[in-house]
């Protein structure tokens, strides 16, 4: 499974970039607006920060534009993926960004039937929301079963699954339970996978009973 990080700050990227384990990153306009940077900066900066996708969103709503500003996004760098909306108009631009061979994400999905007409439409990857459904008293991950069932029935689907709006280290589980492809996390949910109360605890006694040695493994 391949964890993205969803944000548009350049510090937290290259913190977790380090870590070896980030696999691409996910940006919006309302993440870039909170970084405070010029879009088009912060996107080619990502980019050379780490070698998977770069999600990089479109802000037209009607077709011809959202093509056009996706070409433009998409020459950025090579490891950029432009974000459409699940609109009529962005999977018409879907198709024709991908049929150009540009990476797409199909962005706001909130329903299987969304996602078939995603993928259909050609989408790299698709990113139901999970959280903002949990937001509203709906299952967001039963929305992933269900569109990680549908794309398993037909071999020429070869979107990827990337789970989204994801809130707590249980969407995270749950996701990779359910086979999808991608998660993208916020740094600190990316960072709370890593703790567990007990590693800490046991780790502590380790070090506390290896003092008692006074032994070095290095001189
Ligand atoms: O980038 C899209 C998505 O992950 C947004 O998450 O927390 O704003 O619902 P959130």
């Amino acid at each position: 499974m391949k964890f993205f990080v969803d944000t548009a700050d350049v510090a937290e990227i290259t913190d977790l970039a380090a870590t070896g384990l980030l696999d691409g990153v996910t940006t919006n306009p309302s993440l870039v607006a909170k970084s405070g940077r010029n879009f088009l900066e912060v996107i080619k900066e990502i980019c050379s920060l780490v070698e998977g996708p770069v999600s990089a969103e479109v802000t037209a709503i009607e077709h011809r534009q959202m093509v056009a500003e996706g070409r433009k996004l998409a020459t950025l760098a090579p490891n950029v993926c432009v974000k459409l909306p699940l609109t009529i108009d962005g999977l018409k631009a879907c198709k024709e960004l991908t049929d150009d061979g540009i990476q797409v994400n199909v962005t706001l999905c909130f329903s299987a039937a969304q996602a078939l007409l995603a993928a259909k439409a050609g989408a790299t990857f698709i990113s139901p929301f999970v959280g903002r459904l949990d937001d509203i008293g709906h299952d967001g991950m039963a929305l992933i079963a269900e569109i990680v069932e549908i794309y398993r029935n037909y071999d020429q689907l070869r979107t990827e699954v990337l789970v989204a709006s994801v809130r707590t280290p249980g969407h995270v589980i749950t996701a990779a339970r359910l086979g999808a492809d991608v998660a993208t996390l916020p740094p600190a949910v990316i960072r709370s996978l890593f703790n567990h109360p007990l590693t800490d605890k046991g780790l502590a006694a380790f070090l506390k009973d290896w003092e008692g040695t006074g032994q070095k493994i290095l001189d």
